[in-house]
C-alpha cells in the first residue's frame, strides 16, 4: 500500500548517512520545505520538494494526505525509560518537598525497595496492563521506540516477571522496544550487608535464565555510592557480556566514583544519567564510542544540576536525551518535555535536542538503521504537528500539546 503525503510545511530531520552525532553536527539538522514524502508498506520510498514531485508518484498512491502547515518529524526514540512498574509514589514526592533527599528516602525504605515491595505483589497480567496504556499514551506523544528496563524485581521471580512483560509488550506492540535487565538496581534488603551474595543470585541464577529465554537486549547497573560500585558494576557486566549483553549503565547521577572509566572500558553502548561529571569523566568520554544520554527530566523532578550538556557537546562528546520515564526519579515519559526542558534548562539548541531525541536516541538503543531520522528504507513513523509557525516554537511552547497526529509504521494510531 503506497500513502503519499504533500504539502508538508516542512519535513525535519532528513538524512541518508547513519552517523552518531558529535560535537558541530549535533546541530546539523536537514530539512526540505514544502515537501513531499511517499510511504509504501510502512516505509519511507521517497521524498522531496513539493516543485519536483514526479509523475509516477502523483498518479500512484492508494492514500493521499494533505499536511499543509504542519511539520513532520521523525517520532522520538527514548532510549532509557522504566516504563513497568507497579503502583506510584506520589508520597515521597510530598516527602521530598517536604525537603527529605533522595538518598533519605532511600534510606527509610523508600525508593526502589518501595517499588519493588509494589512489584512484588502485582501480577504479571496487571503490570502488562498498566504499562501498555503508558505505552499509548506516549506514542500519542509522539515516542516512536523504547527502551524499558527491569529492575523493580531483584528477585529471580519478579526480575523475570518484568522481563517478561517487557517481552510481551515488544510482540504486541507496533513501537519497536529494546529491553535491559536491571536486576543491578539496588541491594535488596536481605542482601544490605552480602553484597556478594545479591551479585551471584544475579550473575549465577538471573543471568542464565534470560539468556535462555532471550529476555534481554542489554545489561544496566546502577553504578553509585550506596549502590554498584564501579567494580561491582564490572563484574556484573563481564557476567552479561558472556551472553551476549551489552553494558547501558546508570552511571553519575549522584557522584563520580569511576564509573565512566569502567564502562569505556566495557565498551557500554551508553552511559546513562551524568548530572555529575568532572572534567576527566568528560575528557574519557568524549574520547570513546560510549554514548552519553542525558535525563534532564530526572535533574528536574529531583531539584538537582542538570547535566552539563554544553561542556559535553563541546569536548565532542555523542549524546542523546532520554525521559527515565519511572515512579521515583521522572513520573513522566513525555519526550517533547525532555526537548523542551534541554533547551532551556541545558542550553541546547532546537536542533541539537531534536537531534539528540531522535537520531542519537536511535544509536543509543541500535535502531538507527530502521528509526531516528528521515532516510528511504527506515520505517515510516512520524509526527505530525499542528500548524505552527517555526521548529523552535515546538520546545518554545513547553507544556503544550502540538501534535496532531502520530503515524507508525505508516499508519496512524488512532
Ligand atoms: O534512573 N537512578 C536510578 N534509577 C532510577 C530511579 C529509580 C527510582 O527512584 O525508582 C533513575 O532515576
Ligand atoms: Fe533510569
Amino acid at each position: 500500500m503506497a500513502t503519499l503525503i504533500k504539502n508538508i510545511k516542512s519535513l525535519v530531520n532528513i538524512r541518508e548517512e547513519h552517523l552518531l552525532l558529535r560535537g558541530n553536527a549535533l546541530s546539523q539538522l536537514h530539512n526540505i520545505n514544502d515537501a513531499y514524502v511517499l510511504v509504501e508498506d510502512g516505509i519511507i520510498a521517497a521524498y522531496g520538494e513539493m516543485k519536483k514531485l514526479p509523475h509516477e508518484i502523483k498518479n500512484m498512491p492508494d492514500h493521499i494526505i494533505d499536511a499543509s502547515g504542519q511539520f513532520i518529524l521523525p517520532t522520538w526514540c527514548d532510549s532509557h525509560t522504566h516504563l513497568v512498574f507497579a503502583g506510584s509514589r506520589e508520597n515521597e514526592f510530598i516527602d521530598k518537598i517536604k525537603g527529605l533527599t533522595y538518598a533519605e528516602i532511600a534510606e527509610k525504605g523508600g525508593g526502589i525497595l518501595n517499588s519493588a515491595r509494589k512489584l512484588n505483589d502485582t501480577s504479571e497480567d496487571q503490570l502488562f496492563i498498566d504499562a501498555w496504556k503508558r505505552l499509548e499514551e506516549l506514542s500519542r506523544l509522539g515516542t516512536g521506540a523504547v527502551e524499558i528496563k527491569s529492575g523493580y524485581g531483584l528477585t529471580i521471580a519478579s526480575e523475570l516477571k518484568m522481563l517478561r512483560v517487557i517481552k510481551k509488550l515488544k510482540e504486541k506492540s507496533a513501537i519497536k522496544i529494546k529491553s535491559t535487565f536491571l536486576g543491578a538496581h539496588t541491594f535488596p534488603t536481605i542482601f544490605k550487608e552480602n553484597h556478594q551474595g545479591y551479585i551471584n543470585e544475579i550473575i549465577n541464577e538471573m543471568l542464565p535464565v534470560i539468556a535462555q529465554e532471550k529476555l534481554a537486549d542489554y545489561i544496566d547497573v546502577f553504578c553509585e555510592s550506596g549502590f554498584f560500585s564501579a567494580e561491582e558494576m564490572e563484574q556484573i557486566c563481564n557476567a552479561g557480556l558472556q551472553y551476549g549483553l551489552k553494558p547501558k549503565l546508570h552511571i553519575n547521577q549522584l557522584n563520580s566514583i569511576g564509573g565512566i572509566q569502567s564502562a569505556i572500558k566495557m565498551n557500554a553502548l551508553s552511559v546513562d544519567h551524568l548530572e555529575t561529571m568532572t572534567d576527566q569523566d568528560i575528557q574519557d568520554l568524549s574520547r570513546s564510542t560510549t554514548i552519553g544520554t542525558l535525563l534532564p527530566t530526572a535533574a528536574f523532578f529531583l531539584r538537582m544540576p542538570y547535566q552539563p550538556a554544553r561542556k559535553l557537546i563541546d569536548a565532542n562528546c555523542a549524546i542523546a536525551i532520554a525521559s527515565d520515564f519511572n515512579p521515583g526519579s521522572t513520573p513522566s515519559g513525555n519526550m517533547n518535555f525532555v526537548v523542551s526542558l534541554s533547551c532551556i534548562q541545558m542550553k541546547m539548541l532546537p536542533e541539537e535536542a531534536i537531534n539528540a531525541a531522535t537520531t542519537n536516541g536511535a544509536f543509543a538503543m541500535e535502531v538507527e538503521k530502521e528509526l531516528g531520522s528521515i532516510s528511504i528504507g527506515k520505517k515510516a513513523n512520524f509526527i505530525f504537528t499542528k500548524p505552527i509557525p517555526s521548529l523552535a516554537y515546538l520546545p518554545y511552547s513547553f507544556g503544550t500539546n502540538l501534535i496532531d497526529k502520530v503515524m507508525i509504521n505508516g499508519q496512524f494510531l488512532n
